[in-house]
């Protein structure tokens, strides 16, 4: 039987526990948008990803084949330097592949021009950079709303207002980055990726600043995200109890994906590293 990260049909939703599920519905008007269950919001086949050439070349991809089933909550797991970041950047089309093929829902990057791949990204996907990306002379308020005044947006005002909260920025809006902690300033960058409501979310260690609370309370949100309104998440995460919160956790090393896991728990996934690392 195929694995079901490469099948996207096998994998059985995870239904939140009792005390998450239990948690206001989200305060949204809109309907949720989404592919369907099981049908993949991204995928590459054949990923390969080389840095610089000759001696110094660096594989941080080496055909990785994979899917990213919609409606769910994938995490991507796996030592510094095994290739998270350059596979996310990749699937999410902010960057290009030395070979291999990416898609996100049907359509195919490689056969976008520019503009459209800006279209595509801006319309389906949001991004939670590693590095958070913020402008320094925008407040918080301004640098979460940016891509939607960019590209011409109403904001959904009880979304919006949901994100703010379930990031407890309400305090800091008008203040600049270089006035926040860098976990406040996560939180800004995480609250920019889903401002726009996005169907595909691709986060690079989202909780990586923060405190355990805070960490809590933003999966939480990406917990229900998924489960009430059908959003696709992707996270890269080097913390067991992050993952937990996965419906799916794929462990990459040395830029090729060496193993995967249903429904994860921290425990699991803190035993299954353990291994790996042997
Ligand atoms: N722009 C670049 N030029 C050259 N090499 C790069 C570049 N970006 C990444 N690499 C190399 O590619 C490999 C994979 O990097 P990547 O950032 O994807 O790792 P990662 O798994 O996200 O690590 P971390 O957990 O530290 O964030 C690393 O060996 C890295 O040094
Ligand atoms: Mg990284």
């Amino acid at each position: 039987m195929p694995a079901p990260w490469l099948t996207g049909g096998e994998i059985e939703m995870t239904t939140p526990p009792a005390d998450r599920a239990a948690q206001p519905a989200f305060p949204t008007t809109t309907p949720a948008v989404s592919a369907p269950n099981g049908a993949a919001a991204a995928r590459a086949v054949g990923a390969t990803k080389v840095y610089g050439s000759g001696e110094t070349a660096v594989r941080a991809l080496d055909e990785v084949t994979v899917e990213f089933p919609g409606g769910r909550f994938t995490t991507i797991m796996g030592p510094s330097g095994s290739g998270k970041s350059t596979l996310l950047h990749c699937v999410a089309g902010l960057d290009t592949l030395t070979s291999g093929r990416v898609w996100i829902g049907e359509v195919e990057l490689g056969a976008l021009s520019d503009k459209q791949l800006t279209v595509l990204r801006r319309e389906r996907v949001g991004f939670v950079f590693q590095s958070y990306n913020l402008l320094p002379t925008l407040t918080a308020l301004e640098n979460i709303t940016l891509p939607l005044a960019l590209s011409g947006a109403k904001p959904d005002r009880g979304w919006l207002d949901g994100v703010i909260d379930a990031v407890g920025l309400r305090d800091r809006l008008s203040h600049r980055p270089a006035e926040l902690s860098g976990g406040q300033q996560q939180r800004v960058a995480m609250a920019r990726a889903l401002a726009s409501r996005p169907r595909l979310i691709f986060a690079d260690e989202p909780t990586g600043n923060l405190d355990s609370r805070a960490g809590a309370e933003l999966l939480d949100f990406l917990r229900r995200a998924v489960g009430e309104l059908g959003q696709t998440i992707v996270m890269v995460t080097h913390d067991p109890v992050a993952a937990g919160y996965a419906d799916t956790a794929l462990f990459l090393a040395d830029g090729r994906i060496v193993d995967w896991m249903d429904k994860p728990t921290s425990q699991r996934v803190l035993d299954r590293i353990k291994a790996l690392g042997e």
